[in-house]
């Protein structure tokens, strides 16, 4: 059986967000998957990665979050909401992340998951990340709204291109070992539509609701984003001049 993890970046569970990731549990359920949550909103998810998160940290000693993770991680010290975090992606074999674009970006809330539950010595160490990252065999899928129209959002779209604005949570994933799926993204939702072009929102909103078993059935065979294996940068970290680049964000030449 699989086991899908939903995480919701999202204050509102009444959203369109909050209404899609519902629609996935419901597609994953009728699929058989056993479903977990991480309503980050629901659960009241701190994001902000700090020493008083940790007992024995004394507010005079210089707080060093990676080896205090490290060090919490190895001695079952770990925050407990955190610990809940790393059980649930621990147990999951595909987690599916859905959010808006704030400000060009996922919400803060995901960028402080991120930091506080990908904890160093337990999701990732200097000899277990990207091709031997501790979560090889796992996926994981964004489903994305943005307030910008697709158009605004292209390769040439003022917003700047969708896929480079996620591409930093993206690698986040590979950096742990996860396989990442092209992500899901449906544009143009916001409040403030009227009359026909509010109709229209709505009903595509409807049909991505409608349709989001037949996404889900289709994730076995879903294209997956590429990115550079271990072998492909020399020594210094250096893509190779010989391997291919997959994104702006690792390329060859400025
Ligand atoms: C703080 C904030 C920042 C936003 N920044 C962006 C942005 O950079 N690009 C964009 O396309 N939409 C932006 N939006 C619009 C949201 O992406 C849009 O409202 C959301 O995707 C709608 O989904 P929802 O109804 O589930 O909230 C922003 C909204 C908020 C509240």
């Amino acid at each position: 059986m699989t086991t899908t993890l939903i995480v919701l970046a999202h204050p509102e569970r009444r959203s369109f967000t909050g209404a899609w990731a519902e629609a996935t549990a419901r597609a994953c359920a009728e699929a058989g998957d056993e479903v977990i949550w991480s309503d980050l909103g629901q659960i009241g998810f701190d994001p902000a990665e700090r020493a008083d998160h940790y007992r024995g940290i004394s507010p005079t000693d210089r707080f060093d979050p990676l080896k205090v993770q490290e060090d919490a991680a190895e001695n079952c010290a770990l925050p407990d909401d955190v610990s809940e975090e790393i059980r649930k992606i621990r147990a999951a074999d595909r987690v599916i992340f859905h959010f808006p674009i704030w400000w060009f970006a996922p919400p803060a809330v995901l960028k402080g998951w991120f930091d506080r539950v990908l904890a160093h010595g337990a999701l990732h160490s200097v000899d277990e990340r990207f091709d031997t990252g501790m979560c090889r065999g796992k996926s994981a899928l964004f489903c994305v709204t943005t307030g910008s129209k697709a158009t605004e959002s292209a390769f040439n779209g003022k917003e700047g291109d969708i896929r480079l604005l996620l591409w930093p949570a993206a690698y986040t994933l590979r950096y742990l070992g996860f396989s990442v799926y092209v992500p899901e993204v449906i544009h143009g939702v916001h409040g403030y539509h009227t009359g026909a072009e509010l109709a229209e929102m709505e009903q595509r909103l409807k049909a991505a609701l409608d349709g989001q078993s037949k996404l889900v059935a289709g994730l076995k065979t879903r294209e997956q984003m590429r990115f550079n294996s271990n072998t492909d940068f020399d020594a210094e970290g250096r893509l190779r001049p010989d391997r291919p680049s997959h994104s702006p964000f690792i390329r060859h030449g400025e």
